[in-house]
């Protein structure tokens, strides 16, 4: 059976360029699957630390014949699944903070795996401040429309990356960004709006300073 996926799901498999994949946090399952019945990857490893969600994604592999390759593991983050098993991995839909974790704990248990598709629904600074923790190098890193929302899509690949506060904030590549800028500026007006309107928040001043520092690195980029 052919799967449609939404632009967010649609845009983090664009980005899986490996023979095998493991998806933490699979839930349906439609990834993975869209992933191995493209061929796309050879061989997927959907995970899920709920048993109710599992199903889902194992019925979707028994009932299309490709539990062969799309297998399915019960687990919390990447403890289901050892370094050598797979070449990337996939953790989408879940908050940033809970992503960092995962890769903390695996990275703390000596698992490395090549390359990286994340999509935090929260936080993506602690993605991007964690994966230059874990020595990877940031290959794509961009705000994906979906049903009227934006979702942070991370590519990342083994190697070093010197990403600045600015960048670890707003994603590596914000300067060449024009949607970023766009929305930047928006925000930015939204900030001083409720500072003037009296808003006392050391979060709000915090954020005011770095997106002007964003905008003012734009307007003077070389
Ligand atoms: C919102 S769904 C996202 C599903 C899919 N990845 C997507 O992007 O559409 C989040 C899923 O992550 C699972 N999950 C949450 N914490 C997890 C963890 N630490 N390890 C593995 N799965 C987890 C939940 O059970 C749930 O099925």
């Amino acid at each position: 059976m052919p799967i449609r996926l939404d632009q967010r799901l649609a845009a983090v498999a664009s980005l899986v360029r490996a023979d095998s994949a493991a998806d933490i946090g699979c839930d349906h399952g439609k990834l993975a699957y869209f992933l191995v019945s493209t061929d796309r990857v050879k061989r997927a490893i959907a995970t899920d630390i709920s048993e109710e969600s599992l199903k889902k994604a194992r019925a979707l592999a028994t009932e299309n014949g490709v539990e062969k390759v799309m297998i399915t593991r019960l687990g919390d983050g990447l403890d289901p699944v050892e370094s050598e098993e797979v070449d990337a991995v996939i953790i989408a839909g879940l908050g940033g903070d809970v992503i960092a974790g995962i890769l903390d704990r695996a990275f703390e248990h000596k698992k490395r795996f090549e390359s990286y598709v994340l999509s935090p629904n929260t936080h993506p600074e602690k993605v991007r401040r964690e994966l230059k923790k874990i020595g990877q190098r940031v290959t794509f890193d961009r705000a994906v429309e979906c049903a009227g929302k934006l979702y942070t899509v991370i590519r990342s690949e083994a190697g070093e990356d010197d990403l600045d506060e600015i960048q670890i904030a707003f994603g590596k590549f914000y300067k060449s960004d024009r949607d970023f800028e766009k929305r930047a500026r928006q925000e930015l007006k939204f900030v001083r709006d409720l500072l003037e309107a009296g808003a006392s928040s050391t979060k709000l001043e915090e954020r005011a300073q770095m997106l002007e520092k964003a905008l003012y690195n734009i307007e003077n980029e070389e």
